[in-house]
C-alpha cells in the first residue's frame, strides 16, 4: 500500500484572498495551495506519493511525453454535501476511464484506490477551496505523463501522475451554447485514440474549434471520420438531442466517442424519470432537416465541464439551423440538468449510489 506524505506550503492563500478567488472563479484559471504526486518507473511501481505545495515540475527535456505524447487526463468534481463534508460523484467509474485511457496509450495502470486516496488526501488540506455558489465545485484534474528520458519511440518506463485542483464556476459564462459543425477536420478515427482521454485528441480538436470560434461558435462539432455523415461529439463534450415527442438520442459508443461519464448517468437517470433514451447513430444531415421541421425540438452538450449545456443554434459551411430564438433552453434538457445536478449537489435522492463521500 502507498502512503501519502505531507509536504504543506509554507505561504498558503490567506482566507480573505480565497474567498474573493472563490466568488467567482470561471474555469481553469484559479488552483488551490496543494497537489498530489505519485512517481512510477518498472522496477519500483507506483512509489512516492507526496502532497506538495503546487508547484512546477522539474522535467528533463527529454522526457518523452514532449517528443510523443504518452498525457492521459481526467476531469471530476467534489461539492460540499449538506454535512459539509467534501463529495464526489461517480468517481471510481473516472478511475475505470483513466486506466481504459492508460491502456490505450501503452502506459502504466494507476489503481482505482491509488487514484482515490490522491484526492482524498489533496482535500485534506484543500478542502476550504470547494465553492458553493451556483453552478460551482472544485474541478479535480489528475493526470499522468511519461517522463523517461529517451528519444527512442516506444512506451515509456517511467510517468508521473499528478492530481490539481481548480475552484471552478460555469464552463460556458452564458445562456445557450453554439455549435459549428466542421466538414474539414474529423476527430478520431477507428482504431484510433478517439475513446481514451488523452492529450492529443484535444490537440487536435483546437484547429477545429478555431474554424468554430472564427465562424461565431462555442464549441466544434465532429462528424465520423470515414464517411464524415455522422454525429460524433464536440471538442471537448458529448452531445444529444430531444426529439419532439421528449424521447433523447445520442450517438451509441463506437470507438471513437469519449465514454462520457455525464453521457451515461444521463442515459440511467433519464430512463429512470421516464424519458425515452435512445442510442443510435445519427445522420448531420438528416438532424439539420429534423430541426428545421421541428422533429427535433432541443439538443444539449454534456460532460463534467459542461454538465448540461443546452445548444441555441448549429452552423455549418452549408447553413445554420436553431431552436427558437436560438437562445432559449429547452425543457427537457434543463429537467435533465436539475435532476443530475441534484444528486451531484446533495439536493436529491440517490437511486443509483453515485455520490461518494470523501472520508478525510
Ligand atoms: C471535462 O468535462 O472534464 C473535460 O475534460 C472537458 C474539458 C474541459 C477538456
Amino acid at each position: 500500500m502507498t502512503h501519502f506524505t505531507f509536504e504543506t506550503t509554507s505561504r498558503p492563500t490567506p482566507a480573505d484572498q480565497r474567498k474573493i478567488l472563490l466568488e467567482d472563479p470561471k474555469f481553469g484559471r484559479v488552483f488551490t495551495d496543494h497537489m498530489a504526486i505519485i512517481h512510477y518507473s518498472e522496477d519500483k511501481g507506483w512509489h512516492d506519493a507526496k502532497i506538495t505545495p503546487r508547484q512546477p515540475l522539474p522535467l528533463d527535456p527529454a522526457s518523452t511525453v514532449f517528443h510523443y505524447g504518452q498525457e492521459i487526463f481526467e476531469g471530476m468534481k467534489a461539492y460540499k454535501g449538506r454535512d459539509g463534508k467534501p463529495l464526489l460523484f461517480r468517481p471510481q467509474a473516472n478511475a475505470a476511464r483513466f486506466a481504459a485511457s492508460a491502456r490505450r496509450l501503452a502506459m502504466a495502470e494507476l489503481p482505482e484506490d491509488l487514484l482515490l486516496d490522491s484526492i482524498r488526501s489533496l482535500l485534506k488540506l484543500d478542502q476550504e477551496w470547494i465553492p458553493t455558489g451556483e453552478g460551482q465545485s472544485l474541478y479535480l484534474r489528475p493526470f499522468m505523463i511519461s517522463n523517461e528520458v529517451f528519444l527512442g519511440v516506444k512506451p515509456s518506463h517511467e510517468y508521473l501522475y499528478v492530481l490539481l485542483a481548480s475552484p471552478a464556476g460555469a464552463y460556458f459564462s452564458h445562456g445557450c451554447v453554439s455549435v459549428w459543425v466542421t466538414d474539414r477536420y474529423t476527430r478520431a478515427a477507428p482504431g484510433g485514440t478517439g475513446e481514451a482521454k488523452c492529450g492529443g485528441n484535444y490537440a487536435s480538436s483546437l484547429v477545429a474549434q478555431m474554424e468554430a470560434s472564427a465562424n461565431g461558435c462555442d464549441q466544434v462539432l465532429f462528424l465520423d471520420a470515414v464517411e464524415k455523415r455522422y454525429v460524433e461529439e464536440m471538442g471537448g463534450m458529448n452531445i444529444m438531442f430531444v426529439r419532439h415527442d421528449g424521447s433523447v438520442v445520442t450517438p451509441p459508443l463506437n470507438g471513437s466517442i469519449l465514454r462520457g461519464v455525464t453521457r451515461d448517468s444521463l442515459l440511467r437517470l433519464g430512463r429512470h424519470m421516464g424519458i425515452t433514451m435512445v442510442e443510435e447513430p445519427l445522420v448531420m444531415d438528416e438532424v439539420f432537416a429534423a430541426i428545421e421541421k421541428g422533429d427535433i425540438a432541443e439538443a444539449f452538450a454534456c460532460g463534467t465541464a459542461a454538465v448540461v449545456s443546452p445548444i441555441g443554434v448549429f452552423k455549418r459551411e452549408s447553413g445554420d439551423v436553431k431552436f427558437g430564438d436560438g437562445n432559449t433552453p429547452g425543457e427537457t434538457t434543463m429537467k435533465l440538468r436539475k435532476a443530475l445536478e441534484s444528486i451531484q449537489r446533495d439536493e436529491a435522492e440517490d437511486p443509483f449510489g453515485w455520490r461518494y463521500r470523501v472520508a478525510l
